[in-house]
């Protein structure tokens, strides 16, 4: 067990919500919030129904809530008929937000530009008529391959409004991973930007896009459409690649949405498993809309004067749910930052915390530690240095937060008077499963608390059976939820094998390990129970690095990852490298680390480059030719080896592969 988990279970503290946010918060006190999860549990047809009703408008009611007949295969109000983009804007034209800020947006460099629900709504609408003059039509596929920017929202939802299924790439992937995603998806277009800008520098996106399009296998790409970030120029393919403001301009800014069914998919988000290739998370229209709505109220208790920001990119699960759709659902101005929180030094998210006024500042741990540290060292970054007294509540979402972040972040940024919420939740699950709500949940540093009412979380053993409190053991869901993901792209084994294995009941596996608190029942996640690691927040699966590593096929013979914790980014990646060649050591060892490094970084992108490599003649194994991973996870965090290691076929690789480059 590692030290930061130790620290969290023998955790005591405990933080009530201050009274100013518990006064006017949606769920004020755990009485309100029992009774809410008691209602779900009664009824959860009429429970969820009633909310969808609420808070989303449907063109055709649905009359059926829950359809389990086909278990897993969930299906959700799928009588009903919707459109995301309708409800994230047309709504709320003819209201008091129409000329609401729906977007602040501030560039790398620190250029703002504004724009209201209607003036976002005539973007989404002109470039939905864009695509649709490109030939993308309802059930199609397109990729987004775009950097933090208002256009990248506007692609999003322009696929929503006409019925086309997206599926947003993080512009770190390289042209591998791009062409693997576009190729599965069957993309017909792809939505792109010449260059991103991220911390003073100019990186490309089209020039990796068109080299993806070269691998072959992408012929259904029929258009390419390149938002012109910076004025710098790219190579355009006649007939093929078109600016999107040229397509955009000859288009009304009208355009009606295409209403679909509640399980149309709304879109497709690769994620790391822990075999094979990335996983195609597929999310359905209306269930993902009405959590992303309903957690926007309950979560973060979000009001009409709230300025919310949420720093994730689009590219990943939560710039989905908590930029592109949860606040513009629930009518709230939004910042969209396009930088990195260091440039142009260490305070730049309290300087626009400040100048924008937010209110509502959800961010991930791994963020918060690299900002500590760099406060730590210079007093100049420290956020005593800016007035964040309009801060009301504060989030932590992607991984684990360690209660030294946690005391930090509350005293900090929160000044004792804002409540963390730490959301626990997943790619899979599309929105907030296990999180405090501000104005009920009592706060325990390091513990996501309770889960959200309706969501039927618990802890079990490898059988399915419940564990005691205080017992660490699997965490399972075990009701179906509105915003669960519906199958896996293309492969519907791989969904029912990867989250209802038949052993479990019938329950949602998270592939999380956690254990409740014996006092209260709070629920701690004590990390992946898989081969997924979670760096910086990010999830990699270890199998997608190792296979990347023995693609190098001049250099490497076999490969084996795993992580190790890390103060910074959680947990660091770890390669054991077995070359075709004998074991280097020096600067040839350093060289050939570099290069591999460069490999990986290329194959799959710079967030999969391992931190440390270590060579050996071989990988330590069992007789039976099994790599004792747990053996590895000791050497990277180089710990003693307690292990017997008598079943090890070869024992002195151990001394070989203490050896970091
Ligand atoms: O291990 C858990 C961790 O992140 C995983 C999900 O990663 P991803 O699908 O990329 O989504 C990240 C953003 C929702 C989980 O299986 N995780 C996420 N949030 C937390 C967390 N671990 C502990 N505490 C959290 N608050």
């Amino acid at each position: 067990m590692s030290s930061s988990i130790t620290s969290v279970l023998q955790e005591n503290r405990v933080f009530e919500p201050a009274d100013s946010i518990k006064a006017s918060a949606a769920v004020s006190g755990m009485d309100a919030y029992n009774a809410l999860c008691q209602q779900a549990r009664d009824n959860p047809d009429a429970f969820w129904g009633e909310r969808a009703r609420e808070l989303l408008s449907w063109s055709k009611p649905f009359t059926r809530v829950l359809d389990e007949s086909n278990a897993p295969f969930f299906k959700w109000f799928d009588d009903g008929e919707l459109n995301a983009s309708y409800n994230c804007l047309d709504r709320h034209i003819g209201t008091a937000n129409e000329n609401k800020a729906a977007i602040i947006f501030e560039a790398d460099d620190g250029a703002v530009t504004r724009v209201t629900y209607k003036e976002l709504l005539a973007k989404v609408s002109q470039f939905a008529n864009a695509l649709k003059a490109q030939g993308v039509k309802k059930g199609d596929c397109v990729i987004i391959y775009m950097p933090m920017t208002i256009e990248g929202v506007v692609a999003m939802q322009a696929c929503a409004r006409i019925g086309a299924t997206h599926s947003v790439v993080f512009g770190g992937f390289s042209a591998h991973a791009l062409h693997d995603r576009i190729q599965d998806i069957g993309a017909v277009a792809v939505v792109t930007s010449n260059y991103q800008m991220r911390g003073g520098k100019e990186l490309p996106l089209k020039s990796i896009v068109d080299e993806a399009l070269s691998m072959g296998g992408c012929e259904k790409v029929q258009s390419v459409i390149v938002y012109q970030r910076t004025q710098t120029a790219v190579n355009m393919v006649a007939g093929r690649d078109h600016f999107m403001a040229e397509v955009m301009a000859a288009q009304s800014t009208e355009c009606a949405p295409e209403m679909v069914n509640a399980e149309h998919p709304l879109f497709v988000l690769y994620t790391s498993g822990s075999t094979g290739k990335p996983k195609g998370v597929q999310h359905a229209t209306g269930g993902y809309l009405l959590w992303a709505a309903q957690t926007m109220k309950w979560t973060f208790d979000l009001k009409d004067s709230d300025v919310f920001w949420c720093t994730a990119d689009i590219g990943w699960i939560t710039g989905h749910t908590y930029v592109a759709y949860g606040p513009l659902a629930a009518g709230a101005t939004q910042i969209v930052f396009e930088g990195v929180p260091t440039f142009p030094n260490a305070g730049r998210f309290w300087q626009m915390i400040e100048k924008h006024g937010c209110t509502i500042f959800y961010t991930a741990p791994t963020a918060i530690r690299s900002l500590i540290k760099a406060a730590d060292s210079d007093e100049s970054v420290h956020p005593k240095n800016w007035n964040l007294s309009s801060l009301r509540i504060l989030g932590s979402v992607g991984e684990p937060i360690n209660p030294e972040a946690w005391m930090w972040y509350y005293r900090h940024i929160g000044a004792e008077r804002c409540p963390i919420v730490d959301t626990f939740w997943q790619t899979e699950t599309g929105g907030h499963m296990i999180t405090p709500l501000p104005g009920a949940t009592p706060m325990v540093p390091g513990s996501c608390t309770l889960p959200l009412p309706g969501i039927e979380a618990a802890i079990v053993d490898e059988s399915g059976n419940d564990v005691a409190n205080g017992a660490g053991g699997i965490l399972v869901v075990k009701r179906p939820w509105p915003s669960m993901i519906r199958t896996i792209w293309g492969d519907p084994d791989r969904f029912v094998k990867s989250y209802f294995p038949e052993e479990l009941k019938g329950y949602y596996l998270a592939g999380d390990g956690a254990v409740r608190s014996e006092d209260r029942g709070y629920f701690r996640i004590t990390g992946r129970i898989d081969d997924v690691l979670n760096v910086s927040g990010h999830r990699m699966g270890t199998m997608e690095i190792e296979s990347s590593l023995v693609a190098k096929t001049d250099l490497v013979a076999e490969a084996a990852v795993v992580g190790r914790p890390d103060d910074v980014s959680g947990e660091a990646i770890v390669a054991f490298v077995v070359l075709k060649r004998p074991v280097p050591t020096g600067d040839e060892a350093n060289a050939i680390a570099k290069e591999l490094r460069k490999w990986v970084g290329q194959d799959i992108g710079p967030i999969a480059k391992p931190k440390e490599i270590r060579f050996g003649e071989n990988l330590p194994k069992t007789r039976s030719g099994k790599i004792m991973r747990r053996l590895l996870r000791a050497i990277a965090k180089d710990e003693e080896i307690t292990q017997d290691t008598s079943t090890l076929e070869n024992p002195h690789i151990l001394s070989q592969l203490s050896q970091k480059h």
